[in-house]
């Protein structure tokens, strides 16, 4: 099966690729991950864990896995110009690990004097689009490489000029990066905010997402949570699927974060993601895609 994507004003546009089943490195998981098994087509590192003495490890999973890097660090959504500091360091490891691509959340997580610790909501409107496409293309411009943003969980809602897909589709169109899309996060929402995850999902051009989350959910205190602390809940199995079927999306990466089952289990969730990969072959994969 061939996805066609939006075409590529580069030479190698009519280029097709394997989509591919991925897992979120954590290091409970590294013996396991260190056996490097079959169903593990694709390993995504989150780079901050890699900073500042991790680089031999990261470069050691480079050798032998695709790599993708992921960040909550760089705090797109924070306005005026992006930490210098804390870019380096990130364009330092992109350098060293050569992605398929890079990652990080629509959402504010820092400033100068405060880290909140994880990305919170942003309003969505025409002053918060121009600040995240000035970051992204600055991003992308520093690594050399196609940044995905990713939609995030929270128990808050911002009443926005914009609803998220369209920002996001704007955000895609006007910085050429692409989507990640957090299946388990929209669900998440979607049950505590009451929509239809479906409905989200169908306003978003499909040729914009080139990844996927998927991982577990639980409600604990009258709140759903994107815990990555159960296995992959069915509607995230759903979703995907569904998402597959228009949209060409070059991998799938199963998030788990905490109550590690053992590594048979995971291993078959992984094989419940190649099962949806298997035999898809990506056209063009993404909208503005920038290697060096
Ligand atoms: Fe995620």
């Amino acid at each position: 099966m061939v996805v066609a994507g939006p075409g590529l004003a580069r030479a190698d546009a009519a280029e097709t690729l394997r989509a591919l089943a991925g897992i979120a490195y954590r290091p409970a998981l590294a013996s396991w991950i260190d056996t490097r098994p079959a169903t593990i087509q694709c390993l995504e590192i989150i780079a901050e864990q890699f900073y500042k003495g991790g680089e031999t490890l990261a470069r050691s999973l480079s050798s032998r896995h695709p790599i993708v890097v992921h960040t909550s660090r760089l705090s797109l959504g924070t306005p005026g110009a992006l930490d210098r500091r804390e870019l380096d360091w990130f364009v330092s490891l992109v350098r060293e690990v050569k992605p398929l691509w890079v990652s990080e959340h629509l959402g504010f997580r820092r400033t100068a004097e405060v880290d909140l610790g994880y990305p919170t909501p942003i309003p969505l409107d025409a002053n918060t689009l121009s600040v995240f496409v000035d970051h992204c293309r600055e991003v992308m411009d520093r690594c050399g490489k196609l940044l995905l943003v990713e939609n995030i969980a929270s128990p808050l809602t911002i009443t926005s000029a914009l609803s998220e897909p369209e920002f996001l589709n704007r955000l895609c169109d006007a910085s050429g990066c692409g989507l990640l899309v957090d299946l388990t996060a929209l669900v998440v929402n979607s049950r505590q905010h009451r929509f239809a995850a479906g409905s989200w999902l169908a306003r978003i051009v499909p040729t914009h997402v080139v990844q996927l989350h998927v991982g577990g959910a639980a409600l604990r205190n009258g709140v759903w949570l994107d815990t990555h602390g159960e296995d992959v809940d069915a509607e995230v199995w759903a979703l995907a699927a569904d998402l597959l079927a228009r949209a060409p999306i070059r991998a799938i990466v199963l998030e788990r974060d905490e109550r590690f089952p053992p590594a048979s289990d995971l291993a078959a969730e992984l094989r419940r993601v190649s099962s949806l990969v298997r035999g898809r072959l990506i056209e063009s994969f993404a909208p503005g895609r920038r290697d060096p």
